[in-house]
Formats: C-alpha cells, structure tokens, sequence
C-alpha cells in the first residue's frame, strides 16, 4: 500500500548550510496499518510526510504509493492521498492572491458583505431602505452568517418573504409549521426596530 524504501533527502546539499533531514528511511505500511511517527524537533517527520504527498522532493530512493512511484507517477500517487497539513499555505496564499486581484471566494462574499455593513452604519441602512421586499429561498437552510446578512439588509419597513419546504403527513407538518412560524418570529425580533409579524401560507402543490 505505501512502500519507502531506503530514502534520504539533503537541503541545500554541497553548501555551508548542507542538511541531512533523513538518512536511510524505510517503511511498509499494509491495507488497515496504522501508523504514528514519533521523534523530536526537528527530526524529520514533517519532511516524511512532505515526501510521501509529493509537496517536496526527495534526495535519494523510493516511494510508492498503491504502486504509484511519487517521482515518476506523481499524479496518480497523489490521487490515492489525504493530506492534513500542519500549515495551510495554500489557503493563505490563495487569500492573498485573491485580494491582489481584487477577487472574491465565493464563500467569503457573503462575510465580505456582512464585514461591510456592519462597519459601515450609513451604507447599512441605505441599503436596508433600499432593499423593501426581500426574498430567501429554503429557509431552513440558512446559515449563521446568512442569518446576519438577512437581518443587516432587511429594515424596520422591510418586508421579508421565505420559502420553507416540509414533509411528512400532517401532524408532522404541522409540527413543522410550528417550528417554522418560532423561526420567523425569531427573525423579525432580531431585525432591528421590526414591527413585523409572521403570516404563513401553506402550498401542497406545485
Ligand atoms: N525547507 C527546508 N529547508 C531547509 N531545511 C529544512 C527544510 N525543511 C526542514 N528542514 C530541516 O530538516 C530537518 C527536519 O525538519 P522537519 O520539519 O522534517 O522536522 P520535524 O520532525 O517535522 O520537526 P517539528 O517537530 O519541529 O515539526 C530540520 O533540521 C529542519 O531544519
Ligand atoms: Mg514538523
């Protein structure tokens, strides 16, 4: 399943800073081994690991991942691989070249909006005069930062209409009417200066 065999990896070989981080590493691991590596600062594990998923190349002798060579098959091996690392690099710099670009993350637009309209009061509530009817597709789904996003855009005038499904036979849906009308007027206490109220309309049919 994974095979080191007899591996080395030097940095910056042939110069005042030469490191030997592994010398001579070998490992069998079968289907359903479990395995820990344990040793001190400094020891090597992390360049094991980096070694194993290919983020990191290897000095001398081979890995094979379910048969995959990490050097030579480099995209299969990685294919076979989980990978939790103990520093999210790439998400970082994903970050940064995002907003060097002045792009969003899809995710991060809705916390980019509620970022913005909390910071900025005025633009808050021009935007909640603005937006009079608001409509939110599958209630029940909404998330916390959604919630909040909601609750900035929708004014004291606001009008708020959302689409909620249930299912089941009918003490289950009204139980679930109850639920759902708890949830609603959850959200009209939580919009600022709201005098707004629940009303709900049942649609069985398509
Ligand atoms: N990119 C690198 N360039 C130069 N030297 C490195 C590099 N990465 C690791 N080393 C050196 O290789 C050796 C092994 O480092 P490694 O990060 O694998 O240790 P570790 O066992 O994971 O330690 P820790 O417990 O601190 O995470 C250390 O001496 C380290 O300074
Ligand atoms: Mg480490």
């Amino acid at each position: 399943m994974l095979e080191i065999k007899n591996i080395h990896k030097t940095f910056f070989k042939g110069t005042i800073n030469e490191k030997q981080a592994l010398i001579d590493v070998s490992l069998k691991l079968e289907d359903g081994d479990f395995v820990t590596v344990i040793g001190g600062n400094g020891a090597g594990k992390s360049t094991i690991i980096k070694s194993i998923v290919g983020i990191q190349t290897i000095s001398g002798g081979a890995i094979t991942v379910c048969g995959y060579d990490v050097q030579t098959q480099p995209v299969e091996a990685k294919t076979q691989i989980g990978f939790v690392p103990d520093h999210y690099a790439l998400y970082e710099k994903l970050k940064q070249d995002l907003k060097k670009e002045g792009l969003f993350d899809f995710d991060d637009m809705i916390q980019e909006a509620v970022r913005i309209l909390k910071t900025d009061k005025g633009f808050c509530l021009t935007l909640s005069e603005r937006y009079q009817f608001i409509m939110l597709d599958e209630f029940q789904d909404t998330n916390s930062i959604q919630y909040e996003l909601l609750t900035l855009l929708a004014g004291k005038d606001s009008h708020v209409h959302f689409v909620n499904y249930t299912t089941g036979d009918i003490t289950r849906r009204l139980a679930e009417y109850k639920a759902i009308e708890e949830k609603a007027l959850a959200l009209a206490d939580d919009i600022p200066e709201s005098d707004v109220g629940a009303t709900l309309v049942g649609c069985d049919q398509g």
